[in-house]
């Protein structure tokens, strides 16, 4: 059996499906740039599972340098992470973003086509579920996107479809996540955010660690039970299993497969920081703020095709995600 090539490999996501596929008895191999990770995850996931892996710092626009990764090893499959994520710095950046998540993924599977590699689990994202859709989402749903990040995702899943009907021999399952949190139980490895976090659970850390002084709750008229956004948490550590019932599902069957990993319910804002403040036995400072542009009042999953498919399941519960959050957060104050 070949290798497993992992794209963003030491960021949040990746560096918890790494450790699973070690776990699993899995050969991997790891590329990123570092553009928004550390080399520290490396040595924290060798720790972890007591395996060693190489690691490659190549770019997605490299086209030589992946080439080279895949002269090296004898790669079967790509779970491909790599890309960029801050929506907000989608719309002030969109050539950037275009650039590197668009232009870096097509030179990708150039590559795989290249060395005769037609199997990848790309990280989509709830995201393309857009706004014109009603939660529960279902995979069937139309996709579209109210900023570029979004459209990065809804277009490499059209190239991704359209590769695989040009070619019957690919095989593509895109994950569609809905909210990654948690870390995992070691404490080693977690979401490491670069300056201000966007996002709610690495904000409410920041606050709970000191390093913030107080969290704004965006918007508390929402059409939902306490007027705060709800949405879709999932454990990072499910979502990391997810990719290895996916990495099984796409050897026995080809063609483009969305599926989303969520856990099917929903908790609202406030139902977080209480959690969170369970979790870590302090207040969470909090003021309320107006709504954030482009956010939308309710989203989970349908979660029945990962079920049907993959015969996966989220396990954790908003608790337990908070918990461990936590014990990242104070093992690692000032991150990785
Ligand atoms: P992350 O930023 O922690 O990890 C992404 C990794 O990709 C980083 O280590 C970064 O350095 C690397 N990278 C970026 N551009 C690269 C390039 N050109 N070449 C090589 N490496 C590059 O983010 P994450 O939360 O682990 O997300 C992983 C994937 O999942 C991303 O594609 C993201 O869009 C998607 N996703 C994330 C979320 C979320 O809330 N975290 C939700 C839905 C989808
Ligand atoms: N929120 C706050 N205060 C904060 C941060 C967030 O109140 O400081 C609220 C948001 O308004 C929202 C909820 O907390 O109601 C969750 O916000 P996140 O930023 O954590 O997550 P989003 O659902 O907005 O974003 C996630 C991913 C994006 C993706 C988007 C749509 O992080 O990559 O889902 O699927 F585009």
């Amino acid at each position: 059996m070949g290798k497993i090539l992992i794209t963003g490999g030491t960021g949040f996501i990746g560096s918890h499906t790494c450790v699973e596929l070690l776990d699993k008895g899995y050969e991997i191999v790891v590329m990123d740039n570092l553009s928004n990770s550390k080399f520290e995850s490396v040595k924290r996931i060798e720790q972890l599972t007591n395996k060693t892996f190489k690691f490659y710092k190549v770019d997605m626009l490299d086209f030589n340098g992946m080439c080279k990764i895949f002269d090296e090893n004898k790669i079967d499959s790509v779970i491909h992470f790599a890309g960029l994520k801050a929506v907000g710095e989608s719309v002030q950046k969109p050539l950037e973003y275009y650039n590197n998540n668009i232009v870096g993924t097509v030179n990708l599977l150039r590559v795989m086509d290249r060395y005769n590699c037609k199997n990848m689990i790309f990280s989509s994202s709830a995201t393309v579920y857009g706004v014109d859709n009603s939660p529960p989402y279902t995979e069937d749903m139309t996709t579209s996107a109210t900023n570029p990040y979004g459209y990065t995702k809804v277009m490499i899943e059209q190239i991704l479809r359209d590769l695989c009907i040009a070619d019957s021999d690919w095989s593509v399952v895109s994950l569609r996540y809905f909210n990654p949190i948690g870390a995992n139980k070691s404490g080693l490895i977690g979401e490491d955010p670069n300056g201000i976090p966007n996002n709610l659970v690495p904000y409410i850390a920041q606050v709970a660690i000191g390093r913030l002084e107080k969290l704004s709750i965006y918007g508390n008229d929402y059409k939902t039970p306490d007027g705060t956004g709800v949405r879709d948490y999932i454990h990072v550590v499910d979502l990391a299993k997810g990719h290895i019932s996916a990495l099984d599902y796409a050897k026995n069957h080809r063609g483009f497969e969305p599926i989303n990993l969520g856990t099917g319910n929903g908790s609202s804002v406030l139902e977080v920081v209480a959690s969170y403040e369970k979790a870590c036995n302090k207040k969470i400072t909090k003021r309320f703020a107006p709504r954030r542009a482009g956010d939308l009042a309710i989203s989970y999953a349908n979660v029945q095709k990962a079920k049907r498919l993959l015969n996966w399941e989220a396990k954790y519960n908003i608790d337990e995600m908070c918990v461990d959050s936590w014990n990242f957060t104070v093992k690692n104050p000032k991150g990785l």
